[in-house]
């Protein structure tokens, strides 16, 4: 893909899943990436792997939910790589304290509702907050930021995931609207079922039928499916793309 050698990325929640691949896949791509994920060792991992594989990359320890944690991330990659191009937010709280507990409008805690906003909204607002000045002064950059498909389907459950994701297209399309002329692209990608760790660990095998039912390919998704399509938001060739939700999810919904 065209436009990523020599750029700096931020990857906030690049520990594990969609995020590490992701991390990868840019790096591959020639992109210098920062991974940042509240999951210290796992971070460092992935960069280190990034790094024997002959690619640019470091890890730094951050947790989304806490502004000046969140401005640290982008002082760091000023500090050890003099910028920031892009930027892709894919972390979110999908523990079983928090998504584990997270069910319909009436029963669900309000300290789940709470927790689901600071680090799924909250949290992309603070790094885009801190990341735009930055992209600004090197003339430009790219912002992902990741959904769920279930916002744009619906969903019984999960109440307070769906509405946190809710919220980020709009954050979404207002940075794209606000700075679009700026040369500063925001767009959303809304994957579908993907088999990382912790989608197996949070979905019974009841509920991964009832999906596949809905699928159009014969597969689920991997992680790096969703990173192929946001390393092309991010890079060159996606450049008259803004603002846009992106759905990758072999097909579940036709819009
Ligand atoms: N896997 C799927 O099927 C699927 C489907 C739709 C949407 N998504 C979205 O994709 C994203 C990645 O999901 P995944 O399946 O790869 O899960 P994952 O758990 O592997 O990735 C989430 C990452 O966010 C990090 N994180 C959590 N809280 C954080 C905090 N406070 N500060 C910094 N980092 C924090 C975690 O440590 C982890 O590395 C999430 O936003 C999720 O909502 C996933």
């Amino acid at each position: 893909m065209r436009g990523l050698a020599d750029k700096v990325v931020i990857v906030a929640g690049g520990a594990s899943g969609i995020g590490a691949a992701t991390a990868h896949r840019l790096a591959e791509e020639g992109a210098t990436v920062l991974v940042g994920d509240v999951n210290a060792a796992g971070a460092a991992q992935v960069a280190g792997s990034i790094r024997e594989s002959g690619g640019q990359a470091a890890a730094h320890t951050f947790d989304i939910a806490d502004d000046d944690s969140c401005a640290a991330l982008i002082a760091a990659a000023l500090d050890s790589f003099g910028g920031v191009d892009g930027l892709f937010n894919v972390a979110a709280d999908l523990s079983r304290n928090t998504l584990g507990r997270d069910t319909d409008l009436v029963g669900v805690p309000l300290d789940v509702w709470r927790r689901s906003l600071e680090v799924n909204l909250t949290g992309y607002f603070l790094t885009a907050r801190h990341a735009v000045p930055a992209m600004l002064a090197r003339g430009g950059g790219a912002i992902v930021n990741t959904i769920s498909g279930l916002v744009l389907h619906g969903d019984r459950s999960r109440v307070a995931y769906g509405s946190s994701k809710s919220g980020v297209v709009a954050l979404s399309k207002h940075i794209a609207t606000r700075w679009g002329k700026e040369n500063i692209r925001c767009n959303v990608v809304a994957p579908g079922m993907v088999m990382t760790d912790n989608n197996k660990a949070m979905n019974s095998e009841e509920y991964r039928k009832t999906v596949f039912e809905m699928l159009r390919s014969p597969r689920f998704g991997k992680p790096e499916d969703i990173a192929a399509a946001v390393t092309f938001l991010l890079s060159e060739d996606g450049e008259w793309i803004n603002g846009q939700v992106l759905p990758v999810n072999g097909g579940t919904g036709l819009r």
